[in-house]
């Protein structure tokens, strides 16, 4: 089995269609070393300057735009991280959270973990300066995916490598957004196995959820560790009780609030710092998924290395997680295809 995908991994053909020929027993096993090709295959595909030669000037493009741009709504940093995420979480990281719903169809944007998404124009405004330059060329994950590193760095925070040439999705459903993207009332099992199922592991998770550093949620998200946890109007005990209460004071203060905004690492929501983790370990993680990262030994203690700094060991540790993140699943070659306008698919 392991020579099988030593030699498939070799082999620079990428096609599966061999495999019809093989016996029952045969089959399933090529199909299972089919897959794990596949993989191996699509992230080989991927790589840096992918559009050197096809659109020289693409990755300048988007950095300029974000450069120009981003200062006017520094916060739009915060969602394109969070963008990036979503997308690459849902049928690997193939814009398919760009598309629009449409009337047979509930696209992954109408899904339940879309609050507070945002900056969906300012993708197509990017989009339509790359289809000016060189029609049909750049994709929309792509661009996601750039956009998303673009912008974090031109606000302050980490550099991360972004090799190119997924390409984009033609299905989006709001059900699978649902089952694969993990609730903020996570427990660290269900974010491991989140996690797990995109080829991502503990330290992967510890350092991605660093991404709450910056930006903002709602009052809604967090009302039930405020007013209703068990059921029984008492609050979550694993939250700090004094910054509940002062959360309650001054920031949420019913339980049905679904409007006021709420900054994640209050005080420096727009620094990509290391401040998340001090208040996770002070019990101020805003999620009951940002406090689970406490109850397991390993991710904990991973916690307070990270926070003994400095800061360069957080950022290059991060780059290497997102850059992982940015191959989760990725269709390469002549899967999928290059969207003319990201919210829809090509006609
Ligand atoms: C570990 C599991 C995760 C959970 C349960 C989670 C959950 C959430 C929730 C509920 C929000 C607030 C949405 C709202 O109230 O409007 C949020 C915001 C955010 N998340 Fe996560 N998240 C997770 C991991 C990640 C990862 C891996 C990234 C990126 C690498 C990320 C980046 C962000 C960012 C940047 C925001 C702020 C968005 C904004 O300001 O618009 N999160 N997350
Ligand atoms: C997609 O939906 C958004 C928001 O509803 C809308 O503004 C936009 O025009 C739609 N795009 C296309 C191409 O239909
Ligand atoms: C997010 O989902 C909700 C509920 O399904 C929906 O009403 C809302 O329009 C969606 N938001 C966006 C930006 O699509
Ligand atoms: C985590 O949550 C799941 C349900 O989402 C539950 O089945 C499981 O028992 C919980 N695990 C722990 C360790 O609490
Ligand atoms: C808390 O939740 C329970 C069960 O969902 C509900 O019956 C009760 O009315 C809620 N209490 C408050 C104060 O919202
Ligand atoms: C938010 O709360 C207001 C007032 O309680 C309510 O009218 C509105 O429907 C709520 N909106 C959402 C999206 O739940």
């Amino acid at each position: 089995m392991y020579i099988g995908v030593a030699s498939y991994k070799s082999s620079s053909n990428c096609s599966n269609s061999g495999s019809l020929k093989m016996g029952v027993m045969r089959y399933v096993a090529i199909m299972f070393i089919g897959v794990l090709g596949y993989v191996v295959c699509s992230e080989a595909q991927l790589q840096p300057g992918f559009y050197s030669k096809s659109c020289p000037k693409a990755e300048k493009i988007v950095q300029d735009f974000v450069h120009e741009h981003i200062h006017n709504a520094p916060s739009l940093a915060a969602a394109f991280l969070r963008m990036h995420f979503h997308d690459c979480f849902v049928r690997g990281c193939d814009a398919s959270l760009l598309l629009n719903s449409t009337s047979s169809n509930q696209a992954e944007k109408s899904g339940g973990p879309n609050l507070s998404l945002r900056g969906f124009d300012f993708i197509d405004r990017v989009k339509s300066l790359l289809e000016a330059e060189c029609p049909g060329i750049v994709s929309c994950a792509d661009t996601v995916a750039l956009v998303a590193r673009d912008s974090v760095v031109a606000t302050g925070g980490p550099f991360w490598k972004v090799p190119t040439g997924r390409r984009d999705g033609t299905i989006s459903m709001a059900s699978e957004a649902l089952a694969n993207i993990p609730a903020p009332t996570s427990n660290f099992s269900n974010l491991q196995t989140h996690f797990g199922n995109k080829g991502l592991d503990l330290k992967d998770l510890v350092l991605l959820s660093g991404a709450h550093t910056i930006g903002i949620t709602r009052c809604s998200s967090i009302a039930n560790r405020l007013y209703n946890f068990t059921g029984v109007g008492d609050q979550d005990p694993a939250l700090d009780s004094e910054y509940a209460a002062n959360l309650k004071a001054r920031k949420c203060k019913t339980p049905t609030d679904n409007t006021t905004l709420l900054e994640m690492d209050p005080g420096s929501h727009r620094t990509f710092d290391l401040s998340y983790y001090s208040l996770v370990l002070k019990r101020r993680g805003i999620f009951q998924s940002d406090a689970a990262l406490t109850t397991n030994p390993t991710s904990k203690s991973y916690i307070t290395q990270l926070l003994q700094g400095p800061l360069e060991d957080f950022y290059s540790e991060f780059a290497k997680s997102m850059e992982k993140m940015g191959r989760v699943n990725v269709k390469t070659g002549t899967e999928g295809e290059i969207r003319k306008h990201c919210a829809v698919v090509n006609s």
